[in-house]
């Protein structure tokens, strides 16, 4: 059962629509300044992939935690909504046929079935390098040096060492390149890669926007790691245990593909006991940071107990 409090419900939705909003205008279809054109086909397929779903989780950490150091507004909602633009990219193209050939996503089709394949890989591209975009733009904040360490940030935490390399992975686990035997260390490692190195660093941008100082960077890193790692073991256990409806995409993927995932290691009892792990460790490291992180702490349960 959800046990999620009826207020930390009411705060995401209204984060997400705040994210809506903030999305519906950076992708309008009319150009804007410094752009020659924004190509009909294109930016609509941007559109499908960005608006209109999700849990728009990436967004409310980076602000949530942007507000434990009372920074609020723009600047938050931007390199959230910006964080969001990267994730919703990766999603374009790990549902694409050469990866994990998906035709349902947050409820709608896919973006190359509502379009075709060659628009969502440059959909995606498009929606990756806006991101990017956004959050050197000084709108996003006036301190050039806190705009180019979220773009170091998101760089990082996207790329090679990160949610790409965590992809390719993902895909050897599946046995692609030969037979895998992946122990249960080499599942945690993709895991922190693939969907754990974003949400920490969605938690690390509230920080650097916040002007948190070393040791509470250090603190909500952990706190995020934990969170991540929650996150993509409660989407293992629901890959086996929700339905298609509930999750706005297919689910019993990981066992036909035969993917390597904590519930084979740990079993079905054993994953849903390491969520609860997680959780707790994601709380201590919130210690330091008392009834403010209130809403960081419902976060990580909701992570750990969603069913969507
Ligand atoms: C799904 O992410 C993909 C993974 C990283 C496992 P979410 O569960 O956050 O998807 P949306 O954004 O709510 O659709
Ligand atoms: C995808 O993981 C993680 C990304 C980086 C997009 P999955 O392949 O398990 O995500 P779903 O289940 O399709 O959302
Ligand atoms: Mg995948
Ligand atoms: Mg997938
Ligand atoms: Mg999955």
């Amino acid at each position: 059962m959800m046990s999620s409090t009826g207020s930390f419900m009411a705060r995401l939705s209204d984060v997400a629509r705040d994210v809506e909003v903030c999305l519906e205008a950076l992708l309008s279809n009319e150009a804007r300044s410094g752009e020659m054109a924004r190509p009909e086909r294109l930016i609509s397929a941007m559109r499908h992939a960005a608006l209109g779903g999700g849990k728009r989780l990436r967004p409310f950490l980076t602000i949530e935690t942007a507000r434990l150091f009372s920074r609020e507004g723009a600047g938050p909602l931007r390199s959230g909504s910006a964080i969001e633009l990267l994730h919703c990219y990766s999603l374009v193209h790990d549902d694409l046929p050469s990866m994990d050939d998906d035709d349902l996503r947050r409820g709608r089709p896919t973006v190359h079935k509502a379009f075709d394949e060659a628009t969502a890989i440059l959909a995606g591209d498009a929606l990756q390098t806006l991101a990017f975009e956004i959050l050197a733009d000084p709108a996003t904040d006036p301190d050039a040096v806190v705009r180019a360490e979220l773009v170091f940030g998101l760089a990082r935490a996207s790329g090679l060492g990160g949610m790409v390399g965590g992809q390719q992975l993902d895909l050897a686990a599946e046995g692609r390149y030969g037979p895998a035997s992946l122990s249960e260390a080499d599942i945690r490692r993709l895991q922190m890669m693939k969907t754990g190195a974003l949400l920490t660093f969605s938690v690390e941008a509230g920080a650097i926007l916040g002007r948190a100082d070393t040791t509470a960077r250090e603190a909500l890193r952990a706190y995020g790691r934990a969170l991540g790692a929650a996150f993509q073991v409660a989407d293992d256990i629901l890959d086996r245990e929700a339905s298609a409806e509930a999750l706005g995409k297919r689910t019993g993927k990981d066992l036909e593909k035969g993917k390597a995932t904590l519930v084979d290691h740990l079993g079905m009892e054993g994953a849903k006991r390491e969520c609860r792990h997680l959780v707790e460790d994601a709380q201590t490291a919130l210690e330091p940071f008392g009834p403010d992180a209130q809403i960081l702490r419902e976060a990580v349960r909701f992570v750990a107990e969603r069913e969507v």
